[in-house]
Parts: structure tokens; C-alpha cells; sequence
């Protein structure tokens, strides 16, 4: 069996990580743009200034899609460049660029997915107290309308936000990621309900402004997923019992986010565990947080592998010695498609859409011009295969978007991991397709076909 005759090939992106031009055309900063500059951020103090010159190189990224078949690009807009301010005062620039890139992809036959918001913060906001100050909520809301009335003309698939664990843990607690932040737990999950109501305001706004009828996702991290090492029932369900626990981290769990937003509630376990932190949870704003979404966009790069003790707790088993990962030191474990998208089918009863999965890894470009990668190759086709087991058992997944077309700006780790199936030399910004960008295309083309053929050709 093939995938289904509707499933969507894509690949996706983010502003920060690509576009550079970080001042230009009225741009305003992001807090990413601030933190980079900052010494002792990131080694090397190396920044997304320039980053993949996208800001500039738009069409060349467009042509290198449209000749690798890929049918969807998820990207994001930049929240600074369209208001500067992070509210008020419109960049008709910053607009003018994404109708651009809308239009050049629609030539081309390319599905545009948008990320309202992936992680670069407009400063001025941070200034007036960042996601501490509940008006973001609104701003962000307005700032969503302004895209939308632009774009939706167009573009009928928004992604609200990606990944509140790192904006939120990552950024303001863990102290790793822009603004760079320790706070304490109170502060934490304060920022945290602001962070779900604004995207409650944004599928509000979405659907006001929308002028055809919109198809809304929200992709939080998939950082903790247990996948059982067998098919006992017992080690399944202790698996599933521990992808939706929040009680160690909460901020870092699945549940924390999605369970407000899907079943409009916060996980029961944890609010009573962090009963003192947290903010006044009142219906209203759970009203706000739970509007209706289509779909969950999961990212999904890793998973760990666990099973049930004696009493039906969840035991993580230990990696092997010298087991399989990735440059990033993520583990290879493809059956994390297969799990990831069947438990949270179970749980929120939503379509779903695999908005990342990827692999970073030691590319260069060898003797003969080429970048052989065949380990990113050999992961795709073994993460595919199970999405595609998780599929023929009835799972509405509805595609699939690697991360990412082409190297770039990896956030704390600068540009050591490249994540691309194409591959950028910094210096001059020649592009050259890997070769995982010419067999991607070809299980694009055979929609899945060669994968299941095992005739990857590689
Ligand atoms: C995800 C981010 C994305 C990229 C990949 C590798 O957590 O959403 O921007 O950095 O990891």
C-alpha cells in the first residue's frame, strides 16, 4: 500500500533561521537578534544577521523546492518584521516580502503552511515585560490579523505557534535559548498561560480575518514520547501513562500544552502537584485557550524507549552502548513515528500533520561536488516507514514536512548542525542539493512508493 493519495511531501523552515537581513527594509529586533550579539550566547557569536540570505535569495529557495517535487513549504513569518513595535506601527515591507513568497510558491504549485510564530519575539515587547505581561496575547493577536487579512487570500493553513517549551523552558527558564532567562516557577507558569491564551486569541483571530475557511494547527514540542520495547499491552500502556505525564517537567511535557488547548484543561495530576505556582486559571480563559483547532502539528525528531515494572510505571531502558544517534546526539528511533502519532491520536482525537522530523548531521562536500549522506537517507526512510505502519492502521496523518530544506542557524548550537537536504556553504551562499534532496524527491514523486519498494536507490 501506498501512502494515501492526498498525503502531503513538505519541508519547513523559520524565519530566524533562515532570512538574515536582520535590520532590513524596516525589520524590527527580535529578541533572538539581541541575545546572539550578546558574547557568550552562542560559541563563535555566531548570529542569523545573514543566516541562509533568504531575505534576499527567496526565489532561488523556491526554484530548489519546485525541482525537488516538494508539494508543501511550512515557514514562518518573522513577528519584528511585520510590526516592528510588536504592535502599532505596520512594515508594509515585511508584508510586501511574505506576499512575495506566497505568490512565487503558489506559482510553483507549492502548498503554503504558516507558522505564526516560531520562537523570534519582537525586543520592544520583551521590553515591556515579554510573555510575563498578558497584553502579548492581545498583541500577538493583532499582529495575527494583520498576516492574515494580507495572506489568506491565498493561504489557507496556519500553524499558530511552534514549540512553547522552548520560547517558554528553554528561553525563560532553562536560560539556553533568547532572552536567555532563569525564572522562578511562578513567573514560568505565568508566561506559560500567557503563551496558551495567545494562541487561543490567534485561532480566534485566524478565523475572523480568514478569507476562506481556514485550517488551523498548533505545533508544541514532542520531547517526551516512551515508545514500548515490546507488544506487551502492559509496556504499551505505561509508555502512553508516561508521554502524557507532566509531573518532572512539566513545562517540557506534551500535556501541559496540548491538553489545555485540545480538552481544555490543564493535566489534573500537575495542577495539583504545582498547585502554589500557579497563576488564576479561570474559565474564561480556558474558554480562550480551548477555541477549536484542526489539527496537531507534532514535531517529532527522537523518542525514548521504555517498559511497564511491576506495577504498570513506565521504566525508561537505557540506549546500548555506542547506540545510534544523530550530530545533534539525538537518538535514532524511528518507531517514534509510529508511537508518537498513535498516542496522540488516542488521547486528543485530532488530525495530525508531522510538521518536523529530521536528522543533523556530518555533511560536507566531497571530492566529486557532492554531499553523500546517506545516513540522513537511511534515517528518513526508517522514520517514513514507521509514520507510514502508523497510517495503514488508521491514524489520520495527514503529512509529512522534514526538517529542513536547507542548513542554517540551529539556536544555541549556531550553524555545527546542519539539518539540511540542502546543503549551504555560509561563505558564498551556493546551495547544492545532498543527496537525500534528490531521493527525497523521488519518494515525493512515488508518493511513498519507493520507500515501501525498498528501491531507494542509494
Ligand atoms: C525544533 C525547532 C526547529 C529546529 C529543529 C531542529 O525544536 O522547532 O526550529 O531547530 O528543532
Amino acid at each position: 500500500m501506498e501512502f494515501p493519495k492526498d498525503f502531503i511531501w513538505g519541508v519547513a523552515s523559520s524565519a530566524y533561521q533562515i532570512e538574515g537581513s536582520y535590520k532590513s527594509e524596516g525589520k524590527g529586533l527580535s529578541v533572538w537578534d539581541t541575545y546572539t550579539h550578546e558574547q557568550g550566547n552562542i560559541s563563535d557569536l555566531e548570529t542569523g544577521d545573514i543566516a541562509c540570505d533568504n531575505y534576499r535569495l527567496l526565489d532561488k529557495d523556491v526554484e530548489i523546492m519546485s525541482a525537488l517535487k516538494i508539494q508543501a513549504y511550512r515557514f514562518s513569518v518573522s513577528w519584528p518584521r511585520i510590526l516592528p513595535e510588536g504592535y502599532g506601527k505596520i512594515n508594509e515591507k515585511g508584508l510586501d516580502h511574505y506576499d512575495r513568497l506566497v505568490d512565487k510558491l503558489l506559482e510553483k504549485n507549492i502548498t503554503p503552511y504558516i507558522t505564526l510564530f516560531h520562537w523570534d519575539f519582537p525586543y520592544e515587547l520583551y521590553l515591556k515585560g515579554g510573555w510575563l505581561n498578558r497584553d502579548v496575547a492581545k498583541y500577538f493577536a493583532e499582529y495575527v490579523n494583520i498576516v492574515v487579512n494580507r495572506l489568506s487570500d491565498r493561504v489557507k493553513y496556519w500553524i499558530t505557534e511552534n514549540e512553547p517549551q522552548c520560547y517558554i523552558g528553554a528561553a525563560l527558564q532553562d536560560g539556553n535559548h533568547a532572552p536567555g532567562l532563569s525564572l522562578g516557577k511562578k513567573d514560568i507558569f505565568l508566561a506559560a498561560h500567557h503563551s496558551l491564551l495567545a494562541h487561543g486569541h490567534a485561532v480566534t483571530a485566524i478565523r475572523g480575518a480568514a478569507k476562506q475557511p481556514p485550517v488551523i494547527g498548533y505545533a508544541p514540542a514532542s520531547w517526551y514520547l516512551w515508545s514500548p520495547i515490546s507488544d506487551d499491552p502492559a509496556d504499551i500502556e505505561a509508555c502512553r501513562a508516561k508521554t502524557f505525564a507532566a509531573g518532572e517537567d512539566p513545562i517540557g511535557a506534551t500535556s501541559w500544552w496540548l491538553d489545555p488547548v485540545c480538552l481544555g484543561k490543564y493535566p489534573d495530576t500537575s495542577m495539583y502537584q504545582y498547585k502554589e505556582y500557579l497563576p488564576k486559571v479561570t474559565d474564561y480563559d480556558m474558554k480562550i485557550i480551548s477555541q477549536p483547532i484542526d489539527f496537531i502539528g507534532m514535531n517529532v525528531y527522537q523518542t525514548y524507549r521504555g517498559k511497564a515494572d511491576g506495577q504498570g510505571q513506565c521504566v525508561t531502558v537505557k540506549e546500548e552502548p555506542g547506540y545510534a544517534h544523530t550530530d545533534a546526539g539525538w537518538s535514532v528511533t524511528p518507531e517514534a513515528l509510529y508511537w508518537g502519532p498513535k498516542f496522540y491520536e488516542a488521547r486528543y482525537h485530532k488530525k495530525l500533520y508531522i510538521t518536523e522530523n529530521g536528522i543533523s548531521n556530518q555533511d560536507w562536500v566531497c571530492l566529486d561536488g557532492n554531499i553523500h549522506d546517506y545516513q540522513r537517507i537511511d534515517f528518513l526512510h526508517r522514520y517514513l516507514l514507521q509514520l507510514h505502519r502508523a497510517i495503514s492502521e488508521g491514524i489520520p496523518v495527514e503529512g509529512y514536512f522534514h526538517w529542513t530544506l536547507t542548513d542554517n542557524f540551529e539556536w544555541a548550537t549556531g550553524y555545527s548542525n546542519r539539518f539540511g537536504i540542502v546543503y549551504i556553504d555560509f561563505i558564498n551562499q551556493d546551495r547544492i542539493i545532498k543527496d537525500s534532496g534528490v531521493w527525497y524527491r523521488r519518494v515525493i514523486e512515488s508518493n511513498g512508493g519507493t520507500l515501501l519498494s525498498g528501491s531507494d536507490g542509494f
